[in-house]
């Protein structure tokens, strides 16, 4: 197949990299005490706007820049790292194939397979796949199969690779964001989470990323043109700021007084509308009409009192999601800055447990 693999092979020294529309983020986890994780480091870099436009790397040097930073912010000893691709840059595709395939027969099975839904030709994807498991009958296993444009994939290689880096894994944010959420599903309230519906909500700038699992398996995902970015222009707008000073003015907190009452609140109202309308058109097109829990991750569910006005607005019991609640911190990184950041690590966090895949 390709060079570069989609998923990627293990490696035991790896940091997660997360690269999006506002910043550049970095999770290392290490094992911990008594069988648990430990975070070592964890690094949330500002890029500038339009470094990154819908999904893709639009400013090169913008980008390699704001690596840099980054790991001279984490200090040294980084090498191998994790990256995702946005869902928008990747086909998926589950197919079934015969159990106990030898891995060549896999791989032409695969490509054949592709060939028949891929939009372009083969020798212009990275092509990869995953077996996900049996499918209930002894003769079957259900794969995953993954394919990228080419360029985009070389895009973020090549941007970690002009920093002195390794991408030994090229992962999927919402696979990513995904594997994060099993260390959420355990701070669920009641007994236990399996066979409960639960909607995870990735408010980021630009988009939202609305999805349902149960047992940890998707059963629906859509995306909304909904974010933060929203809150940013009103700020800028009504305080005459620039763009970027009314980011950090919003993430520091320092604004006028009437901004909670006249900006921040009627945003959270717009959140949680947006939110109850994607539960709303989950429901009209599937064959289910309740949930049973909200899960907020993304940079915008750090806002406090967000997931109680969610919360109320829906009538479902919605938490932020903290996806090192049961992990040990090193005191250099900062256990309460992490407190504060942690839903905006979800899929920074996913990739840094690609380090333990077994
Ligand atoms: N403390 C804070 N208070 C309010 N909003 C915040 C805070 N911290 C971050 N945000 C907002 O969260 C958004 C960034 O979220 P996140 O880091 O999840 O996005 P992203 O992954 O870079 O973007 P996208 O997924 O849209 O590409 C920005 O709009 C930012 O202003
Ligand atoms: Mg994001």
């Amino acid at each position: 197949m390709t060079d570069i693999s989609l998923f990627g092979s293990k490696s035991r020294q790896l940091a997660g990299l997360d690269i999006s529309s506002s910043s550049i983020k970095l999770v290392e986890l290490s094992n911990g005490d008594r069988g648990g994780l430990r975070v070592e480091r964890f690094v949330i870099e500002a890029l500038p706007r339009e470094a990154v436009v819908d999904g893709n790397i639009a400013n090169f040097d913008a980008v390699t820049e704001g690596v840099s930073r980054t790991l001279r912010r984490a200090g040294s000893g980084l090498r191998n790292v994790a990256i995702a691709l946005p869902a928008s840059a990747v086909f998926t595709k589950k197919i079934i194939l015969p159990a106990g395939l030898r891995e060549m027969d896999m791989e032409m099975q695969v490509e054949s397979e592709a060939a028949q839904y891929i939009p372009f030709a083969l020798e212009e994807v990275n092509l990869d796949f995953q077996v996900i498991g049996p499918t209930g009958s002894p003769d079957e296993v259900e794969v995953l199969v993954a394919a990228s444009r080419k360029e985009k994939v070389e895009d973020r290689v090549g941007a970690v690779e002009a920093c002195g880096l390794k991408a030994v894994v090229v992962d999927i944010e919402s696979l990513a964001l995904e594997a994060a959420f099993e260390l959420v599903a355990r701070q669920l309230p009641g007994a236990s989470s399996d066979g409960k519906l639960v909607a995870l909500v990735d408010i980021g700038a630009a988009v939202t990323n609305f999805s349902v699992l149960r047992n940890g398996q998707r059963l629906y995902a859509r995306e909304q043109a909904f974010g933060g970015k929203q809150l940013t222009q009103d700020i800028a707008r009504q305080y005459g700021m620039s763009p970027d000073e009314a980011e950090a003015a919003k993430r520091s907190g320092g604004l006028p007084e009437d901004y909670a009452v006249d900006l921040l609140q009627p945003f959270m109202d717009s959140l949680a509308l947006e939110v109850s309308r994607a539960l709303q058109f989950f429901f009209t097109s599937t064959q289910y009409n309740e949930i049973d829990y909200l899960v907020l991750a993304g940079g915008c569910a750090v806002i406090p009192g967000l997931a109680t006005v969610v919360g109320a607005r829906t009538q479902v019991k919605t938490i932020v999601a903290n996806p090192f609640a049961n992990m040990s911190v090193t005191a250099k990184s900062g256990a309460k800055k992490l407190l504060a950041e942690a839903p905006s690590l979800m899929v920074a966090c996913g990739l840094a447990l690609r380090r333990f895949d077994a």
